[in-house]
């Protein structure tokens, strides 16, 4: 997976991405992360990449130009026109499928936006998705970039360590996942659950399953809509 992310800040995207399981997917080369600044791409020798708005307001326009420009190196870089996803409130909001369907590109392009947005033109020549992450105003489509790189990475063949933990993570079959726990035993007087110790894998199992429906029912009970649930899981989520 090559993402490619148009921004007036490269060095965000750089020095958020190069972390943790990121920078370790990176360095091996399951995924690759380029950040081209559309300020190079800006015509004027004082690399002004935005102006005022026609028909008055506040705010400044990120102009047409200098964004198409960096859009052209990128497409004449890898040899074809790829989706193009644009951050904006207005999008429609990121979720695990979307991330699925993401995820098995070659390349995706991400256009951030600054200051009031984009001039319209060059969004209807190149932007192929608009994506939201969330109903609130951020200061930049950087964040929401960086959000949606994070999630569509760690489902790329040999980016997780663990390949059956991207499978059995909240959201899979539209519950959320069981509780963990780790040693000691006893932590400030709480005893991890007796089923877990037993080494019985059935029980653990059914156990788990059972608290995923708890779980969801408890805090997502929206989701409960679209899991597949048996009739004794329905009456364990209605308690
Ligand atoms: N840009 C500003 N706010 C945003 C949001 N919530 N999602 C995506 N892009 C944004």
């Amino acid at each position: 997976m090559h993402f490619h992310v148009l921004t007036l800040f490269p060095e965000m995207i750089e020095q958020g991405m190069n972390t943790s399981i990121m920078g370790r997917a990176i360095e091996r080369g399951y995924i690759s992360l380029k950040a081209t600044d559309i300020r190079d791409y800006a015509a004027n020798k004082h690399n002004k990449v935005d102006d005022t708005p026609y028909g008055g307001g506040a705010g400044m326009v990120m102009q047409a130009a200098p964004v198409y420009g960096a859009y052209e190196a990128v497409k004449e870089q890898i040899g074809y026109r790829p989706r193009v996803i644009y951050l904006t409130p207005q999008g429609s909001t990121f979720s695990q499928p979307m991330a699925e369907e993401f995820a098995r590109e070659q390349d995706l392009v991400f256009l951030c936006g600054h200051y009031e947005g984009i001039d319209e033109r060059v969004l209807e020549e190149i932007v192929t998705d608009y994506v939201s992450i969330g109903d609130y105003v951020l200061t930049g489509g950087e964040l929401p970039a960086m959000v949606m790189m994070d999630a569509i990475s760690r489902l790329v063949p040999g980016v997780l360590h663990n390949e059956a933990s991207a499978e059995f993570e909240s959201f899979q079959g539209n519950l959320l996942e069981h509780p963990h726990y780790s040693r000691p035993e006893v932590w400030h007087e709480k005893r991890v659950p007796e089923v877990l110790l037993s080494g019985h894998h059935a029980n653990i199992e059914k156990w788990r399953r059972e608290q995923s429906v708890i779980r969801t029912a408890e805090r997502r009970p929206d989701l409960l809509e679209k899991a597949d649930l048996s009739a004794k899981e329905k009456a364990l989520a209605d308690r």
